[in-house]
């Protein structure tokens, strides 16, 4: 049987010493799915390779996997007894899930009534210690900053060197699927800009090739486009409502650095593209997942990007199950029929 989490597998890229005991659910590992059917749609006739990173694979449903096997494998290391994340919803699912795997108390603070239920619902099945803060998660990082000044907890937000170790290693399978070189484009949602930051370190350090970064935030949640912290983001895409990015330096170095760039999508728009991915490719992503695709679109369309011939990635963060709320909110609700066949040949025929 392979078991081969991203610290195993890439460990001569980590700073982890060869004998160090690894905490994995066997994370990463995700596919990259061509997707010419939507390349199609997005820009006609261009033959743009569009694959997509499908990190909803992984084993808690999103990229973050790949930072907490590292810091969670690093908290053992320093023999913490518990950690504690702010979290819109999928870091503290994964930091839950690592820390039950080690036998750590884990604490995570989510802003009150904007965490999707799918991430809710697996926080408390992995037995976190949730706690539900009248305020965002930007008000959330402030307090978890604090606290463990004063307590011996460990912090596991992307602050954390260690998550970023852990999250480059999207990076180095990407090239590995494409035979060894970078793509043209990649894109990505940001909201902590944790992610955009360590994708850059990762090209960077593997060698083979550079990448334009294409960053998506949510037009009501977009302080990196705006060039100032957001008192109050809002956004459908609950992932990234976030106003104050504590990676914000790295990630405007990383867009400078690659000739990138940080966009703003409506939330119409990333909800298009969401919809997008699910019907024109079977790929069913959180609302979120879908900004960077939608940031493709967009620039496209505004003539910013040149798709002819370019291989282009987008990162998916997070699996469509975190947010069933919205995918039924989406939808019209299905018919009900009798439990009859005839009545089915009539609905089938459009009687
Ligand atoms: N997509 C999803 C599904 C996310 O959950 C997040 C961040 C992002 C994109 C943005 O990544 O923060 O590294 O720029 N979620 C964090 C959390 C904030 O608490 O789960 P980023």
């Amino acid at each position: 049987m392979t078991w081969q989490g991203v610290i195993s597998k890439y460990q001569q890229f980590l700073p982890f010493p060869e004998d160090i005991r690894i905490i994995t659910l066997n994370e990463g590992n995700t596919p990259l799915i061509p997707a010419p059917r939507l390349a199609e749609q997005i820009a006609p006739g261009a033959g743009m390779r569009l694959y997509l990173k499908y990190e909803g694979l992984n084993p808690t449903g999103s990229f973050k996997d790949r930072g907490m096997t590292a810091a969670i494998t690093r908290a053992v290391q320093e023999k913490a007894k518990a950690v504690i994340c702010a979290s819109t919803g999928n870091t503290a699912a994964s930091a839950a899930a690592y820390a039950a795997r080690a036998g750590l108390r884990c604490l995570v603070l989510v802003p009150e009534g904007k965490i999707a239920l799918g991430k809710l619902a697996a926080c408390l099945a992995y037995g976190a210690d949730v706690v539900s803060i009248e305020g965002s998660f930007d008000d959330g990082l402030r307090m978890v900053q604090e606290i463990v000044e004063r307590q011996p907890l460990m912090l596991v937000n992307s602050i954390n060197p260690w998550r970023l170790e852990g999250q480059k290693t999207g990076a180095f399978e990407i090239v590995d699927q494409l035979d060894g070189k970078a793509p043209d484009w990649h894109c990505l949602p940001v909201g902590n800009a944790g992610n955009i930051s360590a994708y850059w370190m990762g090209y960077k350090q593997y060698g083979k090739g550079r990448p334009r970064l294409l960053g998506g935030q949510a037009a009501g949640s977009a302080p990196l486009v705006l060039g100032k912290v957001v008192e109050h983001p809002e956004t459908i895409a609950t992932a990234i409502r976030i106003g104050n990015p504590a990676r914000w330096r790295q990630a405007m170095e990383a867009l400078d650095e690659s000739g990138g760039i940080i966009t703003a999508v409506s939330d119409e728009k990333i909800l298009e593209s969401w919809s997008l991915l699910a019907r024109s490719e079977g790929v069913f992503v959180e609302p979120a997942s879908a900004t960077g695709v939608a940031a493709l679109k967009q620039q496209i369309e505004m003539g910013e990007i040149d798709p002819a011939s370019k291989t282009v990635v987008a990162i998916l963060t997070g699996h469509g199950l975190k947010d069933p709320a919205t995918a039924i909110d989406q939808a019209s609700p299905p018919p009900t029929l009798a439990a009859d066949t005839d009545a089915l040949e009539a609905y089938i025929l459009g009687e």
